[in-house]
C-alpha cells in the first residue's frame, strides 16, 4: 500500500484462521456433519446467576466505569490470587497491584506499548516471545517498535522457551519477556523453581516478565504456580516484592465467559501505574454491571472446579484414545492437544476432507525458524481444541486416531 502507514503491520503474518480458511474452504468434506476443533472457544456456559447479577446492576449502565476497576472487583481479584496461588493476602494491595482489563488479550497487547522504551542499552529493544506463540504477543511486540525475538519451546526444554540460554547481547536489550503457563498450544506448565529463575533473570537484566496465566485454572496435575509466587520467592530485600513481574488473568477460560470480556492484570506497582496511565487513553473500560458480575465470578471457585473436572475428563479420554501413539503429548493444563502428526498441514487437510474435523496446522501458530526441519518448529504438529462436550470430543478424537493409524 502506498499511503503512509505503520510498517509493523506489514510485518505481521496473516491470521492463522484466515490461512486455515484458505487451506480448507475449497475442500468439500466427505461427511455431512462438520466439527470445529480449531478455535479455543469454550462451549460450556458461565454459571446462570451471572445474568441475575448483571440485571441487578442495570441501574449502572448510565455511568462511566472506572478504568482501573471498582474497589470491589479489585479486592475480589486480590482475594482470588491469594486463595488460588497461596499468596499472603496482605502482600497484594488491590489499589496498587491489581487493574481490571477487558479480557487478557487487550491487556497483553497494550502492555507492550507501556513497557517498551525507544532504546535499551543504547540499542533497539527486544521483546522475548515463545515460539509457537499466541498471535497477540507478536503483534504487540512489533507495534511497540521492538524486535520480537521468538524463542523455540523445544521438547528438550519442556515445551517452554528457555530465555536464560539467549545470548547476553539480546538479554541486555530485552525490555519485556512474555511467558505463558499453562501454555497455548502445548499445555506445558512451568514449576515454581523455573518461574523463580525467570524472575531473577528479568531483574538481573532489567526487563519486565509478563506472565500470561489465563489458563491457570485448567490443570490436570499439580496446580500451576503464578509468576507472582515466584516474585515473592525471590523478593528483593527492599522495594516492591513484585518488581519486574506482571501477570494476566481472565474469566474467559476459568468461568467459560469469553463473551464477558473480563480479566485483570496484577503485580509490579510502578508498571501498573504507568499501564493505567496508558489505559486511560487507549482502552475501553469494563461496564459497571459487568464489573459486578466479574467480582462475583472471581469469588466463585465451585464453578471453576467443575469446569476443570470437565476438561480433566476430556484429557483422560485423550490419554485413552492416543495410548501408544508416539506423537501424543499429554497437556498439563489448558484445553488444547498439541499432536505430532509428521506433517501438520497435510494432516489438517486429511482430517477435514475425510472426517469434517477442523484443526489448526502447528506452523500457522509458529514463526518460521531455519534451524528446524521444514523451516518451522511447528511443522509436524496440529492443535486440537477440546472445547465441546465429552461425547463429541471422544468421538472426534477416536476418528482422528483412526485416521492417523490408517492414513491411506
Ligand atoms: C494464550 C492466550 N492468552 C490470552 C488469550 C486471551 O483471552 P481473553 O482475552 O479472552 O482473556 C487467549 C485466548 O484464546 C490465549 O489463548
Amino acid at each position: 500500500m502506498t499511503r503512509p502507514h505503520n510498517p509493523a503491520l506489514d510485518r505481521l503474518p496473516g491470521s492463522a484462521f484466515v490461512r486455515l480458511r484458505e487451506l480448507l474452504d475449497p475442500i468439500v468434506p466427505a461427511v455431512p456433519r462438520t466439527l470445529a476443533m480449531s478455535i479455543g472457544e469454550p462451549q460450556l456456559s458461565p454459571p446462570p446467576w451471572v445474568a441475575e447479577v448483571i440485571a441487578a446492576n442495570a441501574h449502572l449502565w448510565n455511568r462511566y466505569p472506572p478504568n482501573e476497576g471498582t474497589p470491589e472487583l479489585r479486592a475480589a481479584c486480590a482475594d482470588w490470587l491469594a486463595r488460588r496461588f497461596g499468596l499472603p493476602r496482605e502482600a497484594i494491595d488491590p489499589a496498587r497491584n491489581v487493574l481490571s482489563a477487558t479480557g487478557s488479550r487487550e491487556a497483553l497487547f497494550l502492555f507492550a506499548l507501556a513497557a517498551v522504551p525507544r532504546e535499551k542499552a543504547g540499542k533497539r529493544p527486544a521483546v522475548l516471545l515463545p515460539n509457537p506463540y499466541y498471535q497477540v504477543y507478536r503483534a504487540a511486540a512489533e507495534l511497540s517498535g521492538a524486535e520480537p525475538v521468538l524463542v523455540p519451546a523445544r521438547p528438550e526444554t519442556g515445551y517452554l522457551p528457555d530465555y536464560a540460554a539467549l545470548p547476553e547481547e539480546i538479554l541486555e536489550r530485552a525490555a519485556l519477556a512474555v511467558f505463558c503457563s499453562p501454555s497455548n498450544p502445548e499445555g506445558a506448565v512451568a514449576d515454581l523453581p523455573r518461574l523463580t529463575a525467570l524472575v531473577e533473570l528479568a531483574r538481573r537484566h532489567g526487563f519486565v516478565l509478563a506472565c500470561d496465566e489465563c489458563y491457570s485454572e485448567l490443570y490436570f496435575g499439580a496446580p500451576p504456580p503464578s509468576g507472582l509466587a515466584a516474585a515473592l520467592a525471590a523478593a528483593p530485600s527492599e522495594g516492591d516484592p513484585f518488581a519486574n513481574v506482571v501477570v494476566f488473568h481472565s474469566l474467559s477460560k476459568r468461568s467459560s465467559a469469553p463473551g464477558l470480556r473480563s480479566g485483570f492484570v496484577a503485580g509490579d506497582a510502578a508498571m501498573l501505574k504507568l499501564f493505567l496511565k496508558l489505559r486511560t487513553y487507549a482502552s475501553v473500560q469494563m461496564p459497571l454491571p459487568i464489573q459486578a458480575a466479574a467480582a462475583a465470578l472471581w469469588a466463585d471457585d465451585a464453578h471453576a472446579a467443575a469446569n476443570r473436572a470437565h476438561y480433566a475428563r476430556l484429557v483422560a479420554a485423550a490419554d485413552r484414545i492416543f495410548a501408544g501413539y508416539s506423537g501424543y503429548l499429554r497437556p498439563q493444563g489448558g484445553f488444547f492437544l498439541w499432536l505430532n502428526v509428521g506433517d501438520g498441514e497435510a494432516a489438517t487437510v486429511r482430517f477435514w476432507q475425510k472426517a469434517g474435523i477442523r484443526v489448526v496446522p502447528g506452523r500457522y501458530l509458529t514463526a518460521d525458524d531455519p534451524a528446524f526441519p521444514h523451516g518451522n518448529p511447528g511443522h509436524a504438529y496440529v492443535r486440537i481444541a477440546l472445547v465441546h462436550d465429552e461425547e463429541t470430543v471422544t468421538t472426534a478424537l477416536a476418528t482422528l486416531r483412526h485416521s492417523l493409524d490408517h492414513p491411506g
